[in-house]
């Protein structure tokens, strides 16, 4: 039996590379607490990703719960079924009551068409999330935002990187939130991000993730310990120097599913959407009626020779407990998501995945192994 293939292989650059990093760490006996590395990645980012403040976080998930605490975002929060369970997750631990809104069919991202009905003299902001870095309808959602004086926050946790006509995909809404969990396009093995516009609001953020400390004996929130430690900084500043070649190789990786899965009845690649710089962060085929299999025999049979590939979205995030007696979180309420979570199935792509592997898993789907 050939290796196994994971839907994903974090990025790692040579370990020699990282120990310099360590020394100066070993060196200053920073550890945390806003250190120089921390300061080094803050501005780094900013300068790479185009924007113009951003806050570093210990994880995606702290980052989301600080950015709702950052616009003291109350009572409900319209978002999507269809994304990892942290974004509405994030929401619970702030006691607000997420409204799930169906995704447009093409993209999977939240439709715009639909949220408007949702708001309610409760709704306070709305939190989408550029699923699988493909952009949401920035400008639709902002109108609506605007229309009805709502906040707007991006769940952008896969969008390390995208940029559409205008730039980055972060400088939309009030706040974006990234992640650099170990999965992501972008790792710090654990890590997270908030983008926002001014100082003055990164400085609330910032004084949010250290438990609302604003001077030695000052305490004016009650923040969280969000901040990221000088270990995860360092080696964010080492993945910078490898995060374009890396983001190239997935590019490839991405052209060759598109060409030889191109024909394969019942089977669809999402489109790429009209960004115009993508990350490739996933690759996510819909299994159609037509095709041979089931989505689910389809992923059985993959395992069964070595290839792991992942059902994001399933379950929806309204199918667990927590959520699913909410009013939106019926199946009614959500017939794309609901249909999207039964036809996807994210195959393997990484910058290490060789040819022959990817070979490998196309063959499977395409019936020839
Ligand atoms: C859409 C989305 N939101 C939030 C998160 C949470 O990020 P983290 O794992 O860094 O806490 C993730 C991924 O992990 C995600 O995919």
């Amino acid at each position: 039996m050939p290796k196994s293939v994971f839907v994903t292989q974090p990025y790692l650059p040579p370990l020699e590379e990282f120990i310099p990093y360590l020394e100066e760490i070993w060196a200053s006996k920073i550890l945390t607490n806003g250190g120089p590395f921390h300061q080094q990645l803050e501005q780094a980012l900013c300068d790479y990703l185009g924007v113009k403040h951003l806050s570093l976080f210990a994880n995606g998930t702290l980052a989301l719960v600080t950015a709702l605490q950052a616009l003291r975002i109350t009572g409900e929060v319209i978002t999507t079924p269809y994304s990892f369970v942290a974004t509405a997750h994030s929401l619970l631990w702030n006691g607000i009551a997420p409204v799930f809104v169906d995704v447009e069919p093409n993209t999977l991202n939240l439709d715009p068409a639909k949220i408007e009905a949702a708001i309610t003299p409760l709704t306070t902001a709305i939190m989408p999330v550029h699923c699988y870095g493909h952009p949401c309808d920035v400008e639709a959602i902002q109108k609506i935002a605007d229309n009805y004086n709502l906040k707007l926050i991006y769940d952008a946790a896969h969008a390390f990187g995208v940029k559409d006509k205008g730039g980055s995909v972060l400088r939309h809404g009030d706040l974006s939130v990234l992640s650099f969990h170990a999965t992501k396009v972008f790792n710090t093995f654990e890590g997270g991000a908030i983008i926002c516009p001014d100082a003055k609001t990164k400085l609330t953020i910032d004084r949010l993730k250290n438990f609302g400390f604003v001077d030695e004996t000052t305490v004016v929130a009650s923040g969280i310990n969000g901040k990221m430690s000088e270990i995860n900084a360092a080696f964010g500043m080492l993945q910078l120097k490898h995060i374009d070649a890396a983001i190239a190789r997935r590019k490839d990786v991405d052209a060759t599913y598109r060409k030889l899965l191109k024909d394969v009845k019942g089977i669809r690649c999402l489109e790429n959407a009209v960004e115009e710089e993508a990350n490739y962060a996933y690759f996510p085929i819909l299994v159609d009626d037509d095709y041979s299999l089931s989505r689910d025999d389809l992923y059985e049979n993959l395992k069964e020779c070595g290839v792991f590939t992942r059902r994001y979205f399933y379950p929806l995030i309204t199918d667990f407990s927590m959520y699913r007696n909410m009013p939106s979180a019926n199946p009614e309420n959500l017939p794309a998501a609901n249909v999207a979570a039964q036809k996807v199935i994210c195959l393997p792509i990484y910058p290490a995945l060789t040819d022959v592997e990817q070979q490998r898993v196309i063959d499977k789907i395409i019936g020839t192994l």
